[in-house]
């Protein structure tokens, strides 16, 4: 799995094709988040939500990972052109969750957007059970992706986008599966409880706000 080929064209299409709507989603609860002491923001591209993630948020420490050279660069490279409080306390990692280890522990939040669903089952939950390991027993976890749900329309519409996005990236990053798992029973029993959750794009996407320990 390789995002590098498909990362200088990522935002384009995403704003050809959703317009706003990722963004709204990943965005949805950043006003919501508690003072961090330790983010992890994992497999993040192109740092669009970076951005707004400095603007918005309190934090003493940040790392960025993700697995593809070209996607870090790009976000770097959007950093230096913008101003923002706190840039120097961003550490890049290059890490590919599957084999590698988290970069630390004790995060206190995860932000995982359109990430988790480039993994198959079995890998899912590995993942999930990686990061959970690192996180602290208070963390908060910021989760947007994908979904299939609800009335008759809806989930035909979700279907259809969700195939037509599983083949192109199939082709173009060459991900682990070809369905979308939905990781609410993983996160859950990592201890993640869902404290506030919206639709986007008629309910193709879903945002949640997760704590741990309540
Ligand atoms: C679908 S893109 C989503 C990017 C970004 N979070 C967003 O919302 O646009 C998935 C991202 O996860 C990264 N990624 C895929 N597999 C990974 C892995 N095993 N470890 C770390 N990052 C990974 C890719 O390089 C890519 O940047």
């Amino acid at each position: 799995m390789n995002f590098n080929r498909v990362a200088p064209w990522f935002e384009r299409l995403e704003k050809i094709v959703f317009r706003e709507q990722m963004q709204f989603c990943r965005t949805a609860f950043l006003s919501d988040l508690p003072e961090i002491k330790k983010a992890a923001l994992i497999g993040e591209g192109n740092g669009t939500f970076l951005i707004q993630f400095l603007q918005q948020c309190t934090f003493e420490e940040i790392h960025y990972i993700d697995s593809s050279e070209t996607m870090l660069e790009l976000a770097q490279k959007r950093l230096r052109k913008n101003v923002l409080p706190g840039i120097e306390r961003i550490e890049f990692h290059s890490c590919d969750l599957t084999h590698d280890a988290m970069p630390a522990q004790n995060y206190d939040l995860i932000v995982t957007n359109f990430f988790l669903d480039v993994f198959n089952e079995a890998t899912l939950n590995e993942v999930v059970s990686k990061i959970s390991s690192a996180c602290t027993d208070e963390a908060h976890w910021l989760y947007a992706d994908f979904q299939v749900t609800g009335n008759r329309f809806r989930r035909w519409r979700a279907i259809a986008w969700v195939k037509i996005m599983y083949l192109f990236f199939k082709f173009a990053a060459d991900i682990q599966t070809m369905r979308l798992s939905d990781p609410s029973t993983l996160l859950d029993r990592n201890g993640f409880q869902v404290i506030c959750s919206n639709e986007f794009d008629n309910g193709l996407m879903r945002a949640e706000l997760r704590q741990r320990g309540l």
